[in-house]
């Protein structure tokens, strides 16, 4: 079979995980968990958002997390921006690399960001313009792209339409976000030959969580259509604050322990990246979401 023979594995798991944690996770924790990752040979670490502390509490220290971690020259730290409010905020803590996020469904669109859709492609447009000026490279995220937690399905279309207008307005890669879990591969295949109609592989990464254990899978499918970005998060950790009962994305473990089966490269060392997995799964009082990590530490314990 075909496989891209290098896979970029964007750990999301300081942002999109660390987000959604009831218990309080200190400045601290946080640069201690982004600094493990970067050791670890991720070479893209989503560390933050810039939205706002009111509806995300949990990312509201981004700017001194943003400043207090070693930065690995080569190494992409991106933070979210929902809005010019935040893209300035991104500015000032001199971050070169941001993402804005819209959703396939409208009712997610408004319970995330408050706005419909076209209202948040507006708002994008401004947002990606003054950041390609700025030199700052912009990634989209697209939610709901296989199922809405208000509105069920959702048409392969409709996220083909808003990947390729993301595409057009300067975003460099779409990550097609399976919100809720809820994708299976027959379902990722026909929402990428759908997508793959309008947007490039290249421009293309997968984002999923892992709710009905599907995930692994479904990268399989992505990876066999040519994708070679997928977005994952260290320890399992994760869910969407606005996707009650959705759990978080596939462990970074799991997929390096599949792409590594594969003979895919990745840069990231599986020895270094069970460190920050343990790190952030002992402060965090529980084991890792990840079969892989549980796996490897029960052998070692034996
Ligand atoms: P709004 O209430 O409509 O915004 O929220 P507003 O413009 O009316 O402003 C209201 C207040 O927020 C004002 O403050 C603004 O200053 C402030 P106040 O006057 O009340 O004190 N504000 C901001 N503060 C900091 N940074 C900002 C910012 N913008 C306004 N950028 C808004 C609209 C977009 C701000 C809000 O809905 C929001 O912050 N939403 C973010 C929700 C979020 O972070 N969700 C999780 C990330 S998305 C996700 O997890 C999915 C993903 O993983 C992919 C997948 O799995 O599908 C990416
Ligand atoms: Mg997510």
């Amino acid at each position: 079979m075909d496989f891209p023979s290098y896979v970029k594995l964007v750990d999301v798991g300081p942002r999109d995980g660390l987000q959604n944690e009831e218990k309080h996770v200190p400045t601290k924790v946080k640069i201690g968990l982004i600094n493990r990752l970067t050791a670890a040979g991720l070479s893209a670490i989503e560390t933050g958002a810039f939205v706002s502390p009111k509806w995300v509490p949990q990312m509201a220290d981004t700017p001194a997390v943003f400043s207090g971690i070693s930065k690995k020259s080569g190494v992409k730290y991106m933070t979210l921006t929902p809005n010019v409010q935040g893209l300035d905020l991104a500015q000032k803590s001199g971050c070169t690399e941001v993402a804005v996020f819209a959703a396939a469904s409208e009712s997610f669109s408004k319970a995330n960001i408050n706005c419909t859709i076209s209202e948040s492609l507006e708002r994008f447009q401004a947002v990606i313009e003054r950041a390609l000026d700025a030199g700052i490279q912009v990634r989209a995220y697209i939610s709901c792209v296989l199922g809405c937690p208000y509105e069920g399905q959702v048409d392969p279309l409709k996220v083909t339409q808003i990947a390729s207008e993301l595409v057009r307005m300067g975003c460099y890669e779409i990550s097609l976000g399976d919100t809720i879990g809820v994708g299976t591969p027959g379902r990722v295949q026909d929402l990428l030959s759908s997508v793959l109609n309008e947007v490039k592989a290249s421009n293309l990464a997968v984002h999923f969580h892992d709710t009905y254990g599907q995930a692994l899978t479904n990268i399989f499918v992505a990876l066999i259509n040519g994708i070679s970005v997928i977005d994952t998060s260290v320890s399992g950790l994760g869910g969407c604050p606005y996707a009650k009962g959705s759990s978080g994305n596939v462990s970074t473990e799991d997929v390096l322990y599949m792409l590594d089966g594969l003979g895919v490269e990745t840069g990231v060392n599986m020895r270094k990246l069970l460190v920050a997995s343990e790190y952030i799964a002992n402060f965090l009082g529980r084991n890792p979401s990840s079969k892989t990590a549980n796996a490897i530490r029960n052998k070692n314990l034996k």
